[in-house]
């Protein structure tokens, strides 16, 4: 594995480790609409990429349906809500590809040829995998599908012929597995046959749900890119801060502090945001004051994402062409992904063409 760090994810910032050359792809699972923590971590990282790399972004919805195949209604809803961030957030689909993956039929013949070269004891060693069995309480009753669902990502990732892939250090496994995939066909075949990749971590600190806690959808702790005025400043008055900091002139943790974690990921003047911290250190600076600082911060960068959000919406069928239009034109560089793995596996020329 040779993931590397890279620059501040801004979207002006410089992409050291992303070369011109690279092919950049990411993907999301359609489980709910994206938050300032998808904001932060990745999706300005993607706009600054659009610029001067092919890139691909994935709406994964066949691995959303691994552990979610119970609730595929709302898997198929949450596609749209997932390209309408893209499109808020300034992706634009004239440079990026969106494809939505059951679009691709060729990444389930991957995954099917993918799946000869990884051993089950290997899929239960995946760290990522590991700690999402964990929190949703699979036992032996795990679908094979989610146990199997870092081969489909390797199916993404080579099929698109990525070479870069702009992730959190959760998905470091993911892209390990996928270079093990690589090599071991290479192995097989004698010859190099696909593209090992890399990892563009980020290096924004995740950020935390409302409640301190991991941000997850389920826990509604995340403050979506779509939320509205209100949804705002209530998240933002339920933040916790510090519980011993009682009187505004007691002194306050900043470590911890789920207010200061937003100031410093999203408010423009971080020189100020460091003179709040040593006075809230210090004693003198209040909890309510703090939190109106921020819930101006995230109205101010929230309110454009949300009215470009509102305009792409009118339109879902002019939304739902851009996906087709990506996907299609993704098919095709998978088709030939295929082809050559098809051919790694003696199955070409027989009763195909
Ligand atoms: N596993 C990723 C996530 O949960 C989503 C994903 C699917 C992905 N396919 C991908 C990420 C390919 C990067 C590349 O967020």
């Amino acid at each position: 594995l040779s993931s590397n760090a890279n620059e501040p994810g801004e979207a002006d910032g410089d992409h050291v480790g992303a070369p011109r050359g690279d092919v950049v792809l990411t993907g999301d699972r359609p489980t709910g609409p994206l938050h300032l923590g998808h904001y932060a971590g990745s999706l300005l990282t993607r706009v600054a990429l659009q610029r001067d790399h092919q890139q691909t972004l994935l709406i994964a919805d066949l691995q959303a349906l691994t552990d979610s195949a119970g609730r595929a209604r709302d898997v198929r809803q949450h596609v749209l809500d997932v390209a309408l961030d893209y499109l808020a957030v300034g992706i634009d689909p004239e440079v990026t590809t969106i494809a939505l993956q059951s679009g691709v039929p060729e990444l389930a013949e991957l995954t099917v040829l993918y799946l000869n070269l990884v051993t089950v004891a290997r899929l239960e060693r995946n760290p990522t995998v590991r700690n999402e069995v964990v929190l949703r309480g699979f036992a032996r009753d795990i679908p094979a599908g989610f146990l199997a669902y870092p081969v489909s990502q390797a199916a993404d990732i080579t099929g698109f012929r990525a070479t870069l892939v702009p992730v959190g250090d959760d998905q470091v496994p993911m892209i390990e597995q996928t270079n093990e995939i690589v090599r071991r066909l290479a192995h097989l075949a004698s010859r190099p046959v696909l593209a090992e990749c890399r990892a563009l971590l980020s290096n924004t600190p995740r950020l935390p749900g409302v409640d301190g806690r991991k941000a997850s959808k389920s826990l509604g702790n995340a403050i979506p890119l779509s939320a509205s005025p209100d949804e705002i400043r209530a998240k933002v008055n339920a933040m916790f801060t510090d519980p011993g900091h009682i009187r505004v002139s007691d002194p306050g943790r900043v470590e911890g502090n789920v207010v200061f974690a937003y100031l410093e990921a999203f408010d423009p003047d971080q020189g100020a945001v460091a003179a709040l911290e040593a006075q809230y250190r210090e004693g003198g600076l209040g909890d309510v004051a703090l939190k109106r600082r921020l819930d101006e911060t995230l109205q101010e960068l929230l309110a454009p994402i949300r009215a470009r959000r509102a305009v792409f919406a009118r339109d879902p069928g002019e939304v739902l062409a851009t996906i087709r239009g990506g996907t299609h034109r993704g098919r095709a560089v998978v088709a030939s992904v295929l082809a050559d793995v098809r051919r790694a596996f003696h199955l070409h020329d027989l009763v195909t063409p």
